[in-house]
This record gives C-alpha cells, structure tokens and sequence, in this order.
C-alpha cells in the first residue's frame, strides 16, 4: 500500500495523523472546559489537569509529526471553484497556527513556574521560557480564547467539508475518509 499522498488523494498517515488529531482536540476541549469547574474536593481535581496535559504534549508531536507529514509531501489540490480552492487553503493553514498556537500557550501555562510537565509517569518535558510577569494568566487568556478559536475554525471547515459532500457531491470528504488515490 502506498503511505504517501498523490496529487489526486490523501494516502493513510495522512488520514490517521488527519482524524486521530482531530478526536484528541475535541476531547482536550471538552476536558479543559470541564476540569476548570472541579473543585479541591473532586476526586478528578488533580488527575484531569494532568491528563489534559499529558495528552496534550503527545498531541503537540503528533501535530509536528503531521506538519512535517504534509510539507514532504505532495499535497492533492482542493476541489472547487477557485475561490473555494483558495479559502480552503487559506483555512486549513489557519487551523495549524491555531492547533500549535494552543499547544504552546499550553505549555506556556503550565510551565509559568518553570516547573517541567508529566507526561503521565513515562517522561517529563522541561520548562523553557518561565517566570515571565503574569505568565500563568496571561497564557491562560490566550489558551482560552484561541482553543475556542480552534473549534469555531473547525466547526466552520467541517460545515464545508459537509457541503462538499452533500450539495456539491464531489470527493472532497470521501477522499478524506478512504485510502485510495483516485478522484
Ligand atoms: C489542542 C489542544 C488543547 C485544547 C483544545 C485545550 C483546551 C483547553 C480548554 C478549553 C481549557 C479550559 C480553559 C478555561 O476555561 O479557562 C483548557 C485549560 C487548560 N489547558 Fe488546555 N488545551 C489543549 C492543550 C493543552 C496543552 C498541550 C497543555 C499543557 C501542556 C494544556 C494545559 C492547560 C491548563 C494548565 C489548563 C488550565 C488553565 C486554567 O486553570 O485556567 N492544554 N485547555
Ligand atoms: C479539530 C478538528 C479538525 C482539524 C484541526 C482539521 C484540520 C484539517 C487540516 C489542517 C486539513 C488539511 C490537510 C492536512 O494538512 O492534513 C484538513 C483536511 C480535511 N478535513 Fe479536517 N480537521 C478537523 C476536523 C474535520 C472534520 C470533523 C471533518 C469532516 C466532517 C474534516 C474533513 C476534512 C476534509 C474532507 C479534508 C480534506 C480537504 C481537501 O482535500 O481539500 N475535518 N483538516
């Protein structure tokens, strides 16, 4: 089987890296806007924050990994008029400034103390840029905002991949969803 993308189809790693990256950011999102509302006295208020982040920092090579992924590939060209060719190009650089835009804001929260991060019990990754004046709220403010920012971009590219499929009929989803080359 060939892994890699044609200018027609997307191969399989990029589709796992493409859904498996997808998932775990709907996940992450529903988790943090949960676990900030645990209290002291929850039995998960220590164990979800460091499940968020764990996840998150697995997450963070995961997104590199599918960066590095689609730049050494070919890239199949986007269906549509060419407005929509230029849009869809356009969003999907988008969602990667803001998928490594909330990752590192992330990591910025949680390292303000120069603390490094658990990932669960297998490693630790190490503070970098800490102690930085308000680093703590400020990171938070912008995690906040952009993790919605995230999930509004996505909810309005999976609207258009929807309508790809439905109203115009073309490959655009399908090719998204099967390991095959052909239009
Ligand atoms: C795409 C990945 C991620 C998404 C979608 C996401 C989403 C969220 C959301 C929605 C919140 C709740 C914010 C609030 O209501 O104040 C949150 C909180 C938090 N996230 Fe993430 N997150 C992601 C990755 C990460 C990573 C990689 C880290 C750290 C390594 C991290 C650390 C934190 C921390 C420490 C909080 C708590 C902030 C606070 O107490 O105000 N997140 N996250
Ligand atoms: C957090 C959620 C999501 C993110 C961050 C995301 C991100 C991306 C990115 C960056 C691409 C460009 C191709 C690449 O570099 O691999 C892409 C392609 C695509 N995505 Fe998503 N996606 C998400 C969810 C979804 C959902 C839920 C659907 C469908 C219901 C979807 C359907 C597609 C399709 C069909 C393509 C191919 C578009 C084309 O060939 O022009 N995505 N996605």
């Amino acid at each position: 089987m060939r892994l890699a993308n044609s200018t027609t189809g997307y191969g399989p790693v990029a589709i796992l890296l493409h859904w498996l990256t997808a998932l775990v950011i709907i996940g992450l999102f529903a988790l943090g806007l949960w676990m900030v509302e645990l209290t002291y006295y929850d039995s998960w208020y220590t164990e979800a924050p460091a499940i968020h982040k764990s996840v998150g920092l697995l997450l963070f090579a995961l997104v590199l990994l599918r960066l590095i992924w689609r730049l050494g590939n070919p890239h199949p060209e986007a269906i549509g008029q060419p407005l929509e060719k230029r849009l869809a190009g356009t969003m999907h650089w988008l969602l990667y400034l803001f998928m490594f835009a909330v990752l590192i804001s992330g990591y910025l929260i949680s390292t303000a103390k120069g603390k490094p991060i658990a990932v669960f019990d297998w490693f630790a990754v190490p503070a970098t840029i800490h102690d930085l004046p308000e680093q703590e709220d400020v990171a938070g403010l912008f995690h906040f905002w952009l993790a919605w920012g995230l999930i509004v971009l996505s909810s309005g590219h999976t609207l258009a991949a929807l309508k790809h499929h439905f109203i115009d009929r073309d490959a655009t989803l399908r090719r998204m969803l099967r390991f095959t080359h052909d239009q």
